[in-house]
């Protein structure tokens, strides 16, 4: 191509840019002119190309793909994106919790497994995690749950004695703990975890029936894990292996997939069931409400902007369709506020008119103006009710996915159902879940960690902590951290 015919690039708005190698300057050597407009066009951008990114969940990526329904559950729901046959197309965004944008991907930490489904009924988003369950059961203790994970006001270092005294000044996280310090804590790749929406949600079926319902998304492609070693060398190497990994199995043709099925309780039996079934820190025993395979989720297209489809996707659990509602679960109705505002502060007010977060059917809300808007409704009336035939919404009573609620305010704990304690669940999974090796691996993982700079009285209840889990399993640690001979802990448990 000579360089007569090589396309120019231009200015933002269109005209031809006239370098963009040389600043104009009175004379070779001279100064810079104020009035060379491209040149400070491009520093300007230049300092506003980054967006802030997530509280938590910075790090991670994601991919396009399609949810099949292969099942019947119309019993259970009328979402037109569950109905059988129906194939909806998906984004999800996997990634770490506490570490930063740059952040190894290979740190231990639990994993976020976000999903956005562009249904024909609106947006539905599930935006959970690798694991069931989680640390906190009030949304009020979530920043300071956060913020223990971090890194400390003064060095700006992690901390192992921050999460710990986080942890056993608030027991109900014993059973997120214990998965986060066993294997699931440092899944292979994300191609190699399960998914889980963690909370209880409602499902109402055509009849208007109404059932709450836990999501569980199996991996296809088997769980696998890194064991310490393998993942802190690996977050050395490869800052960005998870990324990576996805990325390229799908640029292969290599399209992961994960069973979707769901654990489904009637409605009426949530009073009386032996957990509180809307504890966000216990899990429904399958014995009780086995799996119903429901579908299949693959991943087939990667992104070809990660900025524009993946940076700027705004993933919300308070975004549902028709079919399906939320729970009493407190966890839940907090998230319900905190996602959209946060994505009004980090992507800006508009966020939903980008095209990775717009909805496949016509939109039609009295949200009005504001920065960056450019999807608008012409002259229809801004306001509702109008007399110029603009359609508004009037819902009026009961509402098709509520539930019953009664008593004084209170801030208060829930009230305990029959088989109700912080530490019987994690006992079970560290006892019946975990193998012989996994079971030393938690017991090195944790010694390790604790030696890793946890102070008195913290290191004290960590010892009943674990006690509590599982006697033998804390007496082991107890005596590994007095002896300091625990495991070097996996990077990212705040060795600070
Ligand atoms: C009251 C509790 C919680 C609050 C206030 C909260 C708040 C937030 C906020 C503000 C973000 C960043 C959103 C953004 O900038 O786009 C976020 C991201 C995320 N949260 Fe939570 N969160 C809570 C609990 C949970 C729980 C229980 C789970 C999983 C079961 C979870 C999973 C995630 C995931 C996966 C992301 C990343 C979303 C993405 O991929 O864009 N969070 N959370």
């Amino acid at each position: 191509m000579s360089e007569s015919s090589t396309p120019k690039s231009t200015m933002s708005t269109g005209a031809p840019a006239p370098s963009d190698r040389s600043s104009l300057t009175i004379g070779a050597n001279g100064p810079i002119v104020l009035h060379d407009v491209h040149f400070l066009e491009q520093m300007a951008h230049f300092n506003r190309e980054k967006v802030p990114e997530r509280q938590p969940h910075a790090k991670g990526s994601g991919a396009f793909g399609v949810l099949e329904i292969t099942e019947d559950v119309s019993a259970y729901t009328k979402a037109a994106l569950f109905q059988p046959g129906a194939m909806t197309e998906m984004l999800a965004r996997f990634s770490t919790v506490a570490g930063e944008q740059g952040s190894p991907d290979t740190w231990r930490d639990v994993r976020g497994f976000s999903l956005k489904f562009y249904t024909s009924e609106g947006n539905y988003d599930l935006v959970g995690n690798n694991t069931p369950v989680f640390f906190v059961r009030d949304p009020m203790k979530f920043p300071h749950f956060i913020r223990s994970q971090k890194r400390l006001a003064d060095s700006g270092l992690r901390d192992n004695h921050m999460q710990w005294d986080f942890w056993t000044n608030n027991p109900e996280t014993a059973h997120q703990v214990t998965y986060l310090m066993g294997v699931r804590g440092l899944p292979r790749t994300w191609r190699h975890m399960n998914g889980y929406g963690s909370h209880t949600y409602m499902w109402v079926n055509a009849a208007g029936e109404k059932f709450w319902v836990k999501y569980h998304f199996h991996t296809r492609q088997g769980m696998a894990f890194f064991d310490n070693a393998e993942a802190s060398a690996m977050s050395g190497a490869d800052a960005d292996f998870h990324r990576r990994d996805l990325f390229e199995a799908i640029a292969r043709g290599e399209h992961p997939s994960w069973k979707l099925s769901v654990q489904v309780m009637p409605y009426t039996q949530a009073k009386a069931y032996r957990f509180n079934p809307f504890d966000l820190t216990k899990t429904w025993s399958h014995r009780d409400y086995p799996l119903i395979p429901v579908g299949t989720m693959t991943l087939n297209r990667n992104p070809d902007n990660f900025f524009a489809q993946i940076e700027q996707a705004a993933f919300s659990p308070g975004n549902t369709v028709p079919g399906i509602g939320l729970s009493p679960d407190k966890m839940l109705l907090g998230r319900a506020f905190a996602y959209n505002d946060a994505q009004r502060n980090r992507i800006g007010t508009n966020f939903h008119q980008l095209p990775v977060n717009q909805p496949k059917v016509a939109v039609n809300t009295y949200q009005f103006d504001g920065q960056m808007t450019y999807a608008h409704s012409g002259s229809a009336p801004t306001y509702a009710p109008n007399s110029a035939g603009r359609p508004w919404a009037d819902e009026t009573g009961p509402i098709t996915d509520g539930w019953e609620a009664d008593g004084d305010m209170v801030r208060s704990a829930y009230t305990l159902h029959t088989d109700d304690d912080d530490f019987t669940q994690p006992g079970i999974l560290v006892r019946e879940v975990f193998d012989d090796a996994q079971r030393a691996a938690l017991v090195d993982q944790v010694a390790g960690s604790l030696l890793g700079g946890v102070r008195q009285p913290v290191l004290e209840r960590a010892f009943d902590y674990w006690k509590a889990i599982d006697a033998e399993v804390g007496q082991l640690i107890e005596q590994k951290v007095r002896s300091g001979s625990g495991g070097k802990p996996a990077e990212g448990m705040g060795e600070g």
